[in-house]
């Protein structure tokens, strides 16, 4: 109908035209112009109204872009690793660093402080003990004794003795980095494929786990994380954590419990410190390689911890390797109980970060949306599945973009061709978020968001554009719709601020 219209239309103005003399078989520029500002129209900001000093950034930005396409080197087709010196020296980068971006949807509670902070402050504190595994590995624990050794791994060494007896401790520091992050020089030869750099991420994990998990650290790590994000003009966080086993000095554990409290407290404290920031939430994740029975019980324990909690837990979610762990649809007995219950357990599914189209893992997308997601964690296959992003739409379940992430384990090389790009293209509910940033060699959110602005979005994303994006990441948050508005008015505030400073 509307194509045999616009056929019509086309073929009346050819008539036209001829008539005036000038015939020819050039569509109407006027009818050109009208399509083209359409379908720009229907982007993610597209149909944001820009004040004059808007316009007049979104200028100076969109002039910025071009010369960055025009420069020998484009950052978002480069891997990361290597595109980091140039994003830190872009002028747009400095800007989004400060712009206010609203929330920190998808993050990890493992990896949102730099790895440095773990070398340079962590390892330094008294009692932390080191060994060496066999597979070139490390593990540390903090202990007020000679700690009882672990198995595959060497005897415990007093880190404070070990750098005692050496002159310099640049190179062992520096092998710990490595250890904890997976950013390095040559990553196309250190990670040869998606196996390999999904081996050494859960390894990073596993070297971390000793030091985060020791409660003094626990604390100072995560108000530390909500800092980074504080300083990188983030307004509020949704943290995923597995609330593992947090212990003392003496060996003493704690419960979930309590560590979903310190996540609480730690909040409130930041907040109450820094009144222009809106805190943090949790979102209970459990590793997706347990079995559907063990599933059933961490189910009823997150009613019960959502029910105790219903402040700083937002909810639950699976995580670990999409492709190599368990479909949603394996876990159906246990995630369809709390609806069985009639209980409150909003779910924030990771789904579709595969390149397998499908496969079981691929099927995550549509069992997310069946399941009630509040949210899909990456997405990345959903623009294969028409049906899933309908879905997804028209119940406002918003997709979160990470695309350094999606880039680092190698679902995609260059960034211009993330399937993102489409989703923003057609104004699909989305926000953008950066996974496990000191994994990455990121911090906060400006990365990620220079990579979804410059490279997802090409010349075709403004201001507009960024402004939605961060729009989106206050309304489609697990806030409650008070909160939200309190989010929103604190956010434009510092939008206002952000504009009248940037747009002479
Ligand atoms: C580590 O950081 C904390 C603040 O989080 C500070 O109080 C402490 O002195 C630092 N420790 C070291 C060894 O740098
Ligand atoms: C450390 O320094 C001392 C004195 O400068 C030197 O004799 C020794 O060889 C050095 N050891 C190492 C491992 O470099
Ligand atoms: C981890 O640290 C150990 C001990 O310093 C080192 O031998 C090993 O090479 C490091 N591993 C990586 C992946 O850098
Ligand atoms: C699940 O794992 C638990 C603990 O490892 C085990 O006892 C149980 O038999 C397993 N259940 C199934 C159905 O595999
Ligand atoms: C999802 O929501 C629908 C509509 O509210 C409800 O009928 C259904 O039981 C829910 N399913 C699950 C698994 O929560
Ligand atoms: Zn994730």
């Amino acid at each position: 109908m509307e194509v045999s219209f616009l056929r019509v239309r086309a073929q009346i103005a050819v008539l036209l035209l001829c008539w005036a003399g000038i015939c020819s078989g050039i569509p109407d520029p006027r009818q050109r112009d009208s399509l083209m500002q359409q379908e720009a129209s229907r982007q993610t900001g597209g149909a944001m109204l820009l004040t004059e000093a808007e316009q007049r950034l979104s200028a100076r930005l969109l002039k910025l872009k071009q010369q960055e396409m025009a420069g020998p080197q484009f950052p978002p087709s480069m891997h990361f690793f290597r595109a980091r010196p140039l994003i830190q020296r872009s002028p747009i980068f400095s800007l989004l660093q400060g712009m206010p971006k609203g929330a920190a949807l998808h993050l990890h509670d493992l990896s949102i402080v730099g790895a440095d902070w773990l070398v340079k402050n962590v390892t330094y504190r008294p009692h932390c003990y080191i060994c060496f595994t066999a597979t070139q590995s490390v593990r540390f624990v903090f202990s007020a004794r000679q700690p009882s050794p672990l198995p595959q791994c060497s005897p415990w060494k007093l880190l404070e003795a070990l750098r005692a007896q050496m002159n310099s401790t640049a190179d062992l520091d520096n092998s710990l980095l490595q250890n904890l992050t997976l950013f390095t020089s040559d990553p196309e030869v250190a990670y040869p494929n998606q196996d390999v750099v999904w081996s050494k991420f859960e390894n990073t994990f596993l070297a971390a786990l000793g030091l985060l998990t020791y409660a003094p650290v626990f604390k100072d790590y995560f108000y530390r994380g909500l800092q980074e994000f504080y300083a990188d003009n983030v307004q509020y966080l949704e943290l995923r954590a597995l609330l593992p086993e947090i212990y003392e000095l003496d060996g003493a554990k704690h419960d979930r419990a309590w560590t979903l409290k310190a996540y609480q407290d730690v909040a409130r404290q930041f907040v109450n410190e820094h009144p222009d920031f809106l805190g943090a939430r949790v979102i209970y994740t459990v590793h997706r390689g347990i079995n559907s029975s063990e599933l059933i019980d961490v189910v009823k324990e997150a009613m019960r911890l959502q029910k105790e909690f219903p402040e700083v837990m937002a909810g639950f979610d699976l995580v670990g390797r999409e492709d190599s762990g368990k479909p949603l649809w394996y876990f159906r007995e246990g995630l369809s109980l709390p609806a069985e219950l009639g209980v409150t357990l909003p779910y924030f599914f990771h789904a579709g970060e595969t390149d397998w189209e499908g496969t079981d893992t691929d099927g995550n997308l549509l069992d997310a949306l069946l399941f009630n997601t509040s949210r899909i964690g990456h997405g990345f296959a959903l623009t294969r599945h028409p049906l899933a992003k309908d879905l997804s739409r028209k119940m406002g379940v918003a997709v979160e973009v990470c695309p350094i992430s999606n880039q680092v384990m190698q679902l995609v090389a260059d960034l211009r061709n993330h399937p993102a790009a489409s989703l923003m293209s057609e104004g699909h509910p989305l926000v953008i978020s950066s996974d496990d940033p000191a994994s990455f060699g990121s911090s906060g959110l400006s990365y990620d968001f220079y990579e979804a602005f410059v490279g997802l979005g090409g010349m075709s994303a403004h201001l507009g554009t960024l402004k939605e994006l961060a729009i989106n990441s206050i309304r489609y948050s697990s806030l409650s719709p008070q909160l939200k508005d309190k989010a929103l008015a604190l956010w434009q505030r510092k939008w206002d601020k952000f504009i009248s400073e940037n747009s002479q």
